[in-house]
C-alpha cells in the first residue's frame, strides 16, 4: 500500500516531511501543537512567509531536530471543500515531498475534513502525482531506482478509511495504466500489442473474452475496423473483456477508439497535425484500465469492454475517399475523409456491443480536434440518448475531478451525414464537429441508452496541473470506475 494509517501522536511521528492542511485558522489545532513542540518558532516564521491559510499558499519549515522529521509544510485550503481541492493538496505535497527527497511523508487531517471520501482523494491524487513516463530514459535503471515516496495519514484506521484508501489506490494505478498505455509510442503499441495487454487482464483478473483477429473480424462482418486499417502494416484487433460477477443485475457496455496511431490515411495529416497521435488510443486505454480494475475494485455490475483497434495509415491499400464500406449493423458508409477514421471503427465495435442488449453503453474516443476549439483542454464533451445516464457520468467525472460537459446531438444537423451513394458519409459540413461525430456514432447504438465521450481535449496535457504530470492524464479511468461503483451500490 502506497498510504496508510497511523494514530501515533505527531510529535512522534517518523517521517521525512510532515503535511498539515489548514484554513485560515491556520493557527489552531494541529500547528498550535506543533509549535509548543517547537518553543514558539513554528507561527511567527510561517507568519513571516505571509502565509494566511488561502487556497494555494504554502509554507514550509524546517524542524532543526526540535521534532523527528526536518520539514513541515503547511498548505492552504482557503474555504474550498470540493474533491478538486483534496486533489491540489496532495499534488503539493507530492512535488514538495519530490523537490525535499522526502521517503516518508506525514499528512495530518483536518478535524473537519478526516472523513473516508476526503481522505480516499488525497492518497488518490498523491499516487498520480507521483507518476512519471520514464521506461524509455536511458537513465533508468543506471540511477538508483526512483522510489515511491509512502504517504502516512494520521487519523484512526478504521474499516471505512481502510477501504477508502485501498479503493484509492486502485482508481489511481488504473489511470496511471492507462497513462503508460498512452504515452507509450506507436511502435510499440499497436493493435496487436493492446490485445495482448488485453489477454493478460483477462488472465490476471479472470475474465472472460475474446480477440477477433482479421479472420474474425471478416466473418464478423466488421468491415469498417478492416477499412481502416487497410493501408497499414498492423494488422486490425477487435477485443471483447467481459466481468462478470456473481449477483450483478445491471450490465454496462464500454465502448474505446483504439487507432494506435492516426496518420489521417490517404487525408494524410500535417507533420505538425501527426505528432501526438500515438496517443489517439486512449479510448482504448480508458476500456482496459477499467476492465484490469473491476474485480479488484468489487464493482458490482457486470461490465463489457470493448476495443477496436486498428493503425490509420496511408499506402498503396489504404482506403480512398470515396470508398463505401458495410459496418456490422449493415449500415453502408461512404468515407469522404479518412482521417475521420475513430467514427468508422466504433461504428463496428458499438453496432457489436449494442447486439448483447446491455443495459447502457459508453463510449470513449478522441474523436475530433474540434472538442479542444469547443471546450478547451479542461473539460471533454459528453453527448447521448438517456439523461440519467449522461447526469450519472457527469456527477461520477464531478467526484473524481474530470470535467465532462454536455453537447446536443442536434437533430438538424443529421442531414449533414446524408450520403448520395451510401446510407451514410463519415463528415458533415464542417461545422459543429463534435456533435457531428455524435450524431453518427448514434446511429451504431440500437436503442441501447448510450453516451459518447469525446476527450481529444483532455486525453494529454502539454502544462501540468493538479496531480497530472506532463503527457497522458488518463481521463476517464476514474470517472468511468466510479460510475460503476454507484451502479452497483
Ligand atoms: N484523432 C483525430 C482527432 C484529434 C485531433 C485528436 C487532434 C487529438 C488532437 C481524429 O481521427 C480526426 O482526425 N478527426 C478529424 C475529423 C474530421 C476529418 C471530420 C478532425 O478533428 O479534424
Ligand atoms: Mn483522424
Ligand atoms: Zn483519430
Amino acid at each position: 500500500m502506497r498510504v496508510t494509517t497511523t494514530q501515533v501522536n505527531v510529535e512522534k511521528l517518523a517521517v521525512d516531511l510532515l503535511v498539515v492542511p489548514t484554513t485560515a485558522d491556520w493557527k489552531a489545532g494541529t500547528v498550535a501543537e506543533l509549535d509548543k513542540h517547537l518553543h514558539g518558532a513554528l507561527v511567527p516564521e510561517v507568519r513571516q512567509q505571509g502565509f494566511k491559510g488561502q487556497d494555494n499558499e504554502q509554507a514550509i519549515f524546517q524542524t532543526h531536530g526540535h521534532l523527528p522529521y526536518r520539514h513541515i509544510l503547511l498548505v492552504g485550503l482557503g474555504t474550498g471543500d470540493s474533491p478538486s481541492v483534496w486533489y491540489r493538496v496532495a499534488q503539493v505535497a507530492a512535488s514538495r515531498a519530490q523537490e525535499l527527497q522526502a521517503t516518508h511523508v506525514g499528512f495530518v487531517p483536518l478535524p473537519a475534513y478526516a472523513d473516508a471520501p476526503t481522505l480516499e482523494r488525497v492518497a488518490e491524487g498523491w499516487i498520480l502525482s507521483l507518476y512519471r513516463f520514464d521506461e524509455l530514459k536511458s537513465t533508468n535503471g543506471q540511477a538508483a531506482k526512483t522510489t515511491h515516496p509512502r504517504l502516512v495519514v494520521v487519523a484512526k484506521g478504521t474499516a471505512e478509511l481502510k477501504a477508502a484508501l485501498r479503493r484509492a489506490e486502485h482508481l489511481a494505478l488504473a489511470a496511471c495504466y492507462a497513462r503508460d498505455l498512452v504515452n507509450r509510442p506507436a511502435a510499440i503499441v499497436t493493435p496487436a500489442y493492446l490485445a495482448q495487454e488485453a489477454k493478460r487482464i483477462a488472465r490476471e483478473h479472470d475474465l472472460s473474452g475474446r480477440v477477433f483477429d482479421v479472420t474474425a473480424l471478416r466473418r464478423a462482418r466488421m468491415q469498417c475496423i478492416l477499412g481502416v486499417a487497410q493501408g497499414s502494416e498492423q494488422p486490425p484487433r477487435f477485443i471483447e473483456l467481459v466481468y462478470r460477477p456473481a449477483k450483478a443485475k445491471r450490465v454496462i457496455a464500454l465502448a474505446g477508439k483504439g487507432i494506435t496511431f492516426d496518420s489521417g490515411g490517404l487525408n494524410l495529416k500535417t507533420g505538425d497535425g501527426m505528432t501526438t497521435m500515438k496517443r489517439d488510443m486512449a479510448g482504448a486505454a480508458v476500456v482496459l484500465a477499467v476492465m484490469s480494475a473491476v474485480r479488484s475494485l468489487d464493482v458490482n455490475v457486470e461490465v463489457r469492454g470493448y476495443v477496436a483497434a486498428a493503425e490509420n495509415m496511408p499506402s498503396g491499400r489504404a482506403l480512398r475517399p470515396g470508398d463505401v464500406l458495410t459496418a456490422r449493423n449493415g449500415k453502408t458508409i461512404e468515407v469522404l475523409n479518412t482521417d475521420a477514421e475513430g467514427r468508422l471503427v466504433l461504428a463496428d465495435a458499438l453496432s457489436y456491443a449494442a447486439e448483447g442488449k446491455p443495459d447502457v453503453l459508453i463510449d470513449f474516443a478522441t474523436l475530433t480536434g474540434a472538442v479542444r476549439t469547443a471546450l478547451g483542454t479542461r473539460y471533454a464533451a459528453i453527448m447521448g440518448t438517456n439523461r440519467q445516464l449522461v447526469a450519472d457520468l457527469i456527477a461520477a467525472g464531478q467526484a473524481s475531478g474530470e470535467n465532462l460537459w454536455e453537447l446536443p446531438l442536434v437533430e438538424e444537423y443529421r442531414s449533414e451525414l446524408q450520403s448520395s451513394v451510401a446510407d451514410l458519409k463519415n463528415i458533415g459540413e464542417g461545422g459543429a464537429g463534435t456533435i457531428i461525430g455524435g450524431l453518427f456514432l448514434r446511429e451504431f447504438t440500437g436503442n441501447i441508452p448510450w453516451a459518447h465521450i469525446d476527450f481529444s481535449s483532455t486525453a494529454s496535457t502539454d502544462k501540468p496541473f493538479a496531480c497530472h504530470p506532463r503527457g497522458a492524464t488518463g481521463f476517464g479511468v476514474r470517472t468511468v470506475l466510479r460510475y460503476l461503483l454507484a451502479q452497483g451500490s
